[in-house]
């Protein structure tokens, strides 16, 4: 078993939390670690990632999707999922291209399930007729409490030139309580699934964040103790 980040060649990992929790630059970090290690990987994130899924992604987050019931929200993000896994996802993993993906179904569980009332049943039963039963290797969760979350949404998009108007994302405009059953979804999934969902607290700086995700990664691919 190769001792390092090498371990993760060929592997599916999904991070997800609440927006603002730092998967981003967690990631980003994490791709060039690999890149640097000759590890071949690939960055996918959803909704959208491909040409379908873009479009479904702005049918989502922007004004264009209001009205959507739940469950044909659900059934969107599934949708685009759906076009990941056939045109992205497996045929990297076919090729041992390692696979990191921003969100996967554990936000429709955790959004649309917990939050949005549609029972985890239904929503794992669409997944695994969408993706053809594939489930990543390891899902991180980067949890945070709320009012962290919100104060680096809040700063990410004071820093930006970008119209105000591009914020008024659909998605966001949900915060709060909504927000609150999000991030407990995260973490009954992580008790429910425990030996493929690891939780890292994404409350402290970059660095430590890193330091930790680094360990969690090398102790479940590459049998690290700690
Ligand atoms: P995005 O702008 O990509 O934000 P982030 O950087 O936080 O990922 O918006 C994605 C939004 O879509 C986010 O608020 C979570 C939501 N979402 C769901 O509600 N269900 C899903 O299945 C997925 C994949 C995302």
């Amino acid at each position: 078993m190769p001792s390092g980040l090498q371990a993760l060649a060929g592997k599916f990992v999904v991070f997800d939390g609440l927006d603002g929790c730092g998967k981003t630059t967690q990631m980003d970090r994490l791709e060039k670690k690999l890149r640097v290690l000759e590890v071949p990987v690939i960055r996918v994130r959803e909704p959208g990632s491909t040409p379908v899924g873009e479009h479904i992604r702005e049918l989502l987050l922007t004004s264009r999707g209001e009205g959507l019931h739940i469950r044909s929200e659900m059934l969107l993000y599934m949708a685009s999922r759906a076009q990941l896994v056939y045109e992205e996802i497996k045929p990297a993993l076919n090729k041992g291209i390692t696979v990191l993906a921003d969100r996967y179904t554990s936000s429709t569980l955790a959004y649309q399930g917990t939050a949005g009332g549609i029972p985890q049943q239904d929503i794992l039963d669409v997944a695994r007729a969408a993706t053809d039963n594939l489930w990543p290797d390891l899902t991180i969760i980067l949890d945070v409490p709320l009012d962290i979350a919100l104060k680096r949404i809040g700063s990410a998009k004071k820093g930006t030139a970008l119209q105000p108007g591009l914020f008024q994302d659909r998605i966001e405009k949900r915060v709060g309580e909504f927000h609150e059953k999000v991030r407990t979804g995260f973490l009954e999934q992580a008790r429910t699934f425990s030996q493929r969902y690891r939780v890292i607290s994404a409350k402290g700086s970059r660095e430590e964040i890193a330091e930790n995700l680094e360990k969690v990664l090398l102790g479940y691919f590459a049998g690290a103790t700690n």
